[in-house]
């Protein structure tokens, strides 16, 4: 079936055209405008959304070769997310949707995120423990034989994603500093300094303590000395919230007895996380590269599994902020 999806929940304008697991057409755009006030700003996400939305569409139909009438199902992003960020994308699909009177579905987009795994690995098969790390999000998710998702439990306080961009903010590299620490970080030793991995209840994490021991070890040495030592800082850092992240991961795991684990969203980009992902789990998969970050590939494939198991989503439906929904 082709499914045509859009995802704008927070400073990405996707739009996906996808033939089952296939991707036909992904038009992502990342609003580089809110790098200047080093966070994203709402109001102005939602503009950019708006200039983007139809020519990301466009785009989408012309690179396909698909015509609007040979869509089968028309999906968006219905939270959680910025709510004006949310709506562009939302409403949008939903009037295509009304007035080339087809199908539409609304997806969560964290659960968009665990389906990014089945963009690469169309056969792969649940029961599958995910670890959902990017931006706003670090969490654990079970996805059953039968597909139902389960929530065991996730970060009582930063995300993953956010340790990174914060780590990266205070060693002074420009928002959303992540990729860039990890850069860097890959250069250096991991071993020479010694940040604190947080001890935390099972299927749970912390990781503001990690960022506040990085701006102390920081502000206690003189400047000259944090940027000779900038890729050894950013790889002890970096392995700090990779070895979290892993034992966590294990334990999970182990107490759910499940063999097969799956990493997603923005940080399961990383290099590090992978090399040491594979090098303690016997099953790990992670999505192609360009499929960690948001995108609307993700929320196509999360449509179709919902639009196969019979679930509409009607035109009076709204964009919700937190999940789950409600
Ligand atoms: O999934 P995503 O695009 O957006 C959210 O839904 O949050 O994740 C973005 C996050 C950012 O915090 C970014 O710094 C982080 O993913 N990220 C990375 C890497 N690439 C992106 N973190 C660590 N290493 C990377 N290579
Ligand atoms: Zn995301």
């Amino acid at each position: 079936m082709k499914v045509l999806a859009f995802e704008t929940s927070c400073d990405e304008t996707s739009c996906a055209i996808l033939e089952d697991n296939k991707v036909l057409a992904n038009i992502t755009t990342t609003h580089i405008l809110h790098r200047e006030y080093g966070g994203v700003i709402p109001e102005l996400a939602s503009r950019a959304h708006t200039a983007l939305i139809l020519p990301s569409l466009k785009t989408a139909l012309e690179i396909s070769k698909v015509n609007i009438e040979e869509i089968d199902l028309i999906s968006a992003t219905q939270g959680p997310g910025l709510i004006g960020a949310l709506l562009v994308g939302f409403t949008f699909a939903k009037s295509l949707a009304y007035f080339h009177k087809k199908p539409f579905v609304g997806v969560d987009h964290l659960e968009a995120h665990l389906y990014s795994i089945f963009l690469d690995y169309p056969e792969l098969k649940p029961p599958l423990l995910f670890l959902l790390a990017s931006g706003g999000h670090t969490e654990f998710f079970l996805m059953e034989e039968d597909e139902e998702i389960k929530y065991p439990g996730g970060t009582l306080d930063d995300a993953a994603g956010e340790a990174f961009d914060k780590g990266a903010k205070i060693l002074g590299f420009p928002y959303p500093g992540g990729a860039k620490l990890a850069e860097i970080a890959d250069k250096g030793d991991p071993e020479r300094f010694e940040f604190p991995r947080a001890k935390t209840p099972l299927f749970s994490f912390s990781f503001s303590g990690l960022k506040t021991s990085l701006l102390y070890f920081v502000k206690k040495r003189p400047k000259k000395f944090i940027k000779e030592n900038l890729p050894d800082i950013a790889s002890s850092y970096q392995e700090a919230i990779v070895d979290m992240l892993l034992e966590k991961t294990e334990e999970a795991k182990n107490e759910l007895k499940i063999e097969k684990i799956a990493v997603v969203g923005g940080v399961s980009a990383n290099e590090r996380l992978r090399k040491k992902f594979k090098e303690k789990f016997k099953e790990v998969y992670f999505p192609s590269k360009i499929y960690t970050s948001d995108n609307a590939c993700m929320v196509g494939v999360r449509a179709i599994s919902l639009f196969n198991k019979g679930i509409r989503t009607p035109f009076d439906s709204s964009p919700y902020t937190v999940y789950p929904e409600g």
